[in-house]
């Protein structure tokens, strides 16, 4: 059974809108991504585990609470990379993974061009971070990579996903559950999903 998230929350619903529009231009563009990215990644984090921790406030002892598990933010470049910064600021002592993937224009499968993990997993829940689920083959290379790796928990997190890339994703891996925003109608001819928002890496950065 696929787990998959999709927020109604009226915040990312009203953003999402004004990240779609042909008119946003990139600066604005990337700030509406980063504050999604935060507002998804609280929703992907809530059974992230935590332990107890005693403080003193100013007035006596309290008991608290502290993160148990240790983060590592995975950013599929380019476009995954809007996503990380905001998410960051929430969880300081995240560590970030690159991984970098292209999608081939052609055959539309991913090329991997990048990726600096360290020999074993340092972190214990991994958030995939990229705007795009369209085919989902980018997605599934990465948690294949993430899993040979030997990351145990991993979640995508994205911005809008085809019932194509959902399919994919969650048939080759059902333990990674799926963050989005929105879930679009189709892929079109060449990949791209409809009506999404075009391309997100050259609406980031400027580029296309
Ligand atoms: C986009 C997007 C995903 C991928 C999704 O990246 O950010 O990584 O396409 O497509 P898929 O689900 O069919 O694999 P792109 O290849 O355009 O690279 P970029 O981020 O460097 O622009
Ligand atoms: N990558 C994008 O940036 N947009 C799409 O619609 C599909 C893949």
């Amino acid at each position: 059974m696929a787990d998959v998230h999709v927020s109604n929350h009226p915040l990312i619903r009203h953003k999402l809108t004004l990240l779609r529009d042909k008119r946003t231009e990139p600066k604005k563009f990337r700030e509406l991504v980063r504050e999604i990215a935060i507002m998804l990644a609280y929703e992907a984090t809530q059974d992230l585990d935590v332990g107890p921790k005693a403080v003193e406030t100013p007035m006596g002892p309290s008991d608290g609470f502290e993160l148990k598990e240790h983060i590592g933010l995975v950013p599929i470049l380019r476009a995954g990379l809007g996503m990380v910064e905001g998410i960051w600021e929430m969880m300081p002592s995240a560590e970030v993974w690159h991984i970098g993937l292209y999608r081939d224009e052609r055959t539309l499968r991913p090329v991997e061009y990048y990726n600096k993990l360290p020999v074993a997993p340092t972190v214990q829940v991994c958030l995939i971070l990229d705007p795009m689920l369209a085919t989902g083959g980018s997605a599934v290379a990465t948690v294949d990579v993430l899993k040979r790796w030997g990351a145990q928990r991993i979640k995508y997190v994205g911005l809008i996903a085809a019932p194509e890339g959902i399919e994919r994703l969650s048939s080759a891996h059902p333990d990674v559950a799926i963050h989005l925003a929105a879930v679009d109608e189709r892929l079109n001819n060449i990949g791209y999903i409809v009506p999404g928002l075009g391309d997100a890496g050259d609406r980031q950065f400027g580029t296309g």
